[in-house]
């Protein structure tokens, strides 16, 4: 069976209230039709969010994380893309909701916290004023209400001396403090889904864990589901309750954050936890590299995307292998029999070399 075809009441995540999930995307593919070519970013990607959920987005540079996420709230239409699938939000497929619907929904019942920050905040609004109006188009509150909702949207993200700061422009803001003001601007109207593209890349790991802990927190208190894109495995073992694990736009593993822990079934995987960033010292930018280098998406290999990096590969991957679920809730897209990945992690041999 495909992963596609279990829904989240097959998967044993520990915090999930609901049998229906908030948010089902199937079969969604992204292309770009460039000069070069097109583009496949994403493909055949299906996941699952039920309510209160935090699921990790996971994979190299180029893997399509920012562009599933963005695709969700229709920021990557326009003339030269062509999406398919579809991604039921309450009912309402966002692939193909108008301008207007996805308004609504956009900053409010869904928001997002972008990879890049300065992207994002208008440089000639005040911060404050900018996430009061974020309100305001959501809610019918006054303007004195909406700017003392920033401010404590601001105090939540342990901006110190929130009132003074949301008078400030964003460029008086430093990387970090500029990530948490996107924050408080996605938090501001209680989003039911947040959709985190690396949200805490940009700070030192206290803050990091000071935003993580507000996350879980509105997670438990609001029951807010949470699709947090992160190249950090050490975030995803202390929030996430199931990893995708995504690879040349697809994924490549999907499974409930202890299995995937405890026995991590495809060689990318592998790879990936051969890189989780160290505990203490600097953190880096980006996951390390496996060796060899991610494919371009518009010059993929046939078959299993990974097989040109894979020291495991065989004849069966010229072939692309399915998203198979061996254990309920545990999808994996290898052409390896299971018996065959125990016996090389036994052997020590699942590990894939770090680039030098
Ligand atoms: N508008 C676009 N036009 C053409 N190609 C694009 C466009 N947006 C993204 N891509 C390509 O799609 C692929 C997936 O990009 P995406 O931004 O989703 O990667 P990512 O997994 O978020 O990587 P990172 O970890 O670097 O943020 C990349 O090869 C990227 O160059
Ligand atoms: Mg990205």
């Amino acid at each position: 069976m495909s992963a596609a075809a279990s829904g989240p009441s097959g998967h044993a995540s520990g915090t999930a209230s609901a049998d229906r999930p908030l948010l089902s995307i199937a079969d969604l593919a992204v292309d770009f039709g460039t000069v070069g070519g097109p583009v496949h970013a994403v493909r055949e990607v299906s996941l699952d969010i039920a309510p209160g959920e935090v699921v990790a987005l996971v994979g190299e540079s180029g893997s399509g994380k920012s562009v599933t996420a963005l695709t969700l709230l229709g920021l990557t239409r326009g003339p030269r893309t062509t999406v398919r699938g579809s991604a039921t939000f309450d009912g309402l497929d966002l692939l193909v909701a108008g301008d207007r619907e996805l308004r609504d929904i956009r900053g409010k019942r869904i928001a997002m916290v972008f990879q890049d920050p300065m992207s994002s905040l208008n440089p000639v609004l005040r911060v404050g004023v900018q996430i009061a109006e974020q309100i305001r188009a959501h809610e019918p509150v006054s303007k004195g209400e909406a700017l003392r909702r920033a401010i404590d949207a601001l105090r939540e993200v342990g901006i110190p001396e929130p009132a003074d700061r949301a008078n400030r422009f964003p460029h008086e803001f430093s990387g970090g403090m500029r990530q948490r003001v996107m924050i408080a601007m996605a938090l501001s109207c209680r989003p039911e889904l947040l959709l985190a593209d690396e949200p805490t890349t940009a700070l030192d790991v206290t803050v990091q864990a000071q935003i993580l802990d507000l996350l879980m927190r509105l997670r438990d208190e609001r029951g807010m589901a949470v699709l947090l894109v992160t190249h950090d495995l050490g975030v995803v073992a202390e929030t996430a309750d199931r990893v995708a694990v995504m690879y040349g736009g697809r994924i490549v593993e999907e499974a409930p954050v202890e299995p995937f822990f405890a026995d991590p079934r495809h060689p990318y995987s592998w790879g990936l936890l051969g890189s989780i960033p160290p505990m203490a010292g600097a953190r880096p930018e980006r996951l390390p590299t496996i060796a060899g280098t991610p494919p371009s998406p518009s010059a993929l290999p046939d078959g299993c995307a990974f097989r040109t990096r894979c020291p495991h590969a065989f004849e069966n991957c010229a072939a692309l292998p399915p998203l198979v679920d061996h254990d309920p809730a545990h999808a994996d897209r290898c052409w390896l029999p299971l018996e065959r990945k125990q016996a090389l992690r036994d052997l020590g041999d699942g590990r894939i070399g770090l680039a030098a």
